[in-house]
């Protein structure tokens, strides 16, 4: 049986990879392309929607498609340490390959705001985690700057190698499909995501591996929605921490991502993301964390909306992107639904609890 090796070795010849690049790599991705049959009827008979369910990578998220590349990269250039800010998952991919390659990683995250399993994550894998007084951006400006200073690799998404990387989300899903979906919902906070994945499709489309072009649809949380209102917001608010995010590094190349490809970038409030986070959880049995399930809100909203044309004897495919697992953040969880009520340890009090 030919092994599965990770992104590096399945693509390789799309990524800037050469004989001399040690790969480090955790065999992630290949993740599934998830048929979701009740959210494709919630919308109508000729849809068709998938779920990329990212959250099943080593780390619990799809960073670890860009980390491979940019931890790769950073030790083929020679470096012995690398660092970033994040609002969980970057530092806890980071972090994994980091230990795995025997790199130093240091983590600067805002204080107070990052999800329980992804501070745990950072933390066991031996990082220097260090939490700042402020927000995510706060947290980013700081180690662009030492990263300017200091012989230390940034891995955050404005490292070119993580969208690289990330990319290749693209190539799986049509490569799975046979051809490109007609759109493709994903959250975006820092967007470096949208970024990638509009530039995995330009590039297989180049490549004739496909024959048309997805639109991208972008969702920010409401209370973090700087692409939306086209002004940064100072003090984001939001229940999905991972895309708690008042400036985006890449906020240009997502409005490109959303132009060139005809598409949109949408806010959706706190409880349009927690009723998709239960819907995917409830009737898809998928369990992601909050900010992944703004790509599904977003496509109730756009769906309730008539966003979508209606097409005679055409399916219309869509891709929504889950970025992250649900065990990340599971307090996130618990304050949605309520706590199990405790009875006699008896059958007929169990019984009748259950409604039986
Ligand atoms: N979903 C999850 C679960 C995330 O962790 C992130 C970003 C996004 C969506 C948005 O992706 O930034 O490429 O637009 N998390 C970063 C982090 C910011 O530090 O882990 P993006």
């Amino acid at each position: 049986m030919k092994s599965y090796l990770g992104i590096i070795n399945r693509y390789q010849q799309y990524l800037p990879v050469t004989k001399n690049t040690p790969v480090i790599t955790l065999n992630e991705v290949n993740t599934p392309l998830i048929y979701a049959p009740k959210l494709s009827a919630e919308l109508g008979p000729n849809f068709r929607v998938y779920l990329k369910y990212e959250g099943l990578n080593p780390t619990g998220s799809f960073k670890d498609r860009g980390m491979t590349m940019a931890i790769s990269k950073a030790m083929e250039k020679g470096l012995k340490a690398v660092i970033c800010a994040s609002t969980g998952n970057t530092s806890a991919s980071a972090a994994a390959y980091a230990a795995r390659a025997g790199l130093k990683c240091i983590v600067v995250i805002p204080e107070g705001a990052i999800a329980l399993g992804k501070l745990a994550q950072g933390l066991i894998h031996g990082a220097k985690v260090i939490a700042v007084r402020g927000n995510f951006d706060d947290a980013l400006r700081v180690v662009r700057e030492i990263s300017q200073n200091y012989k230390v690799e940034l891995v955050n998404s404005i490292n070119p190698y993580r969208i690289e990387g990330q990319k290749t989300a693209s190539f799986e899903i049509c490569d799975f499909l046979g051809l490109a979906p007609d759109f493709h919902c994903l959250p975006v906070g820092n967007a470096g995501n949208i970024t990638a994945y509009w530039k995995g499709y330009k590039e297989y489309y180049a490549y004739k591996k496909i024959k048309s072009l997805p639109r991208m649809l972008g969702f920010q949380a409401l209370g973090a929605a700087p692409i939306v209102k086209g002004h940064p917001i100072k003090n984001p608010r939001t229940i999905a921490t991972a895309i708690k995010i008042g400036n985006p590094a890449s906020w240009e190349k997502a409005e490109e991502a959303r132009d060139e490809s005809k598409g949109a970038i949408k806010a959706v409030s706190d409880s349009q993301i927690i009723s998709a986070y239960k819907f995917l959880a409830q009737k898809e049995g998928v369990f992601v964390e909050p900010a992944s399930a703004a790509s599904v809100a977003g496509l109730f909203m756009l769906g309730k909306e008539k966003f979508f044309p209606p097409i005679k004897n055409k399916e219309i495919k869509i891709i929504c992107t889950l970025t992250g697992h649900g065990l990340k953040d599971p307090q996130a969880a618990l304050k949605t639904i309520k706590s199990p009520p405790v009875v006699k340890a008896q059958l007929e009090a169990v019984v009748k609890k259950a409604g039986l």
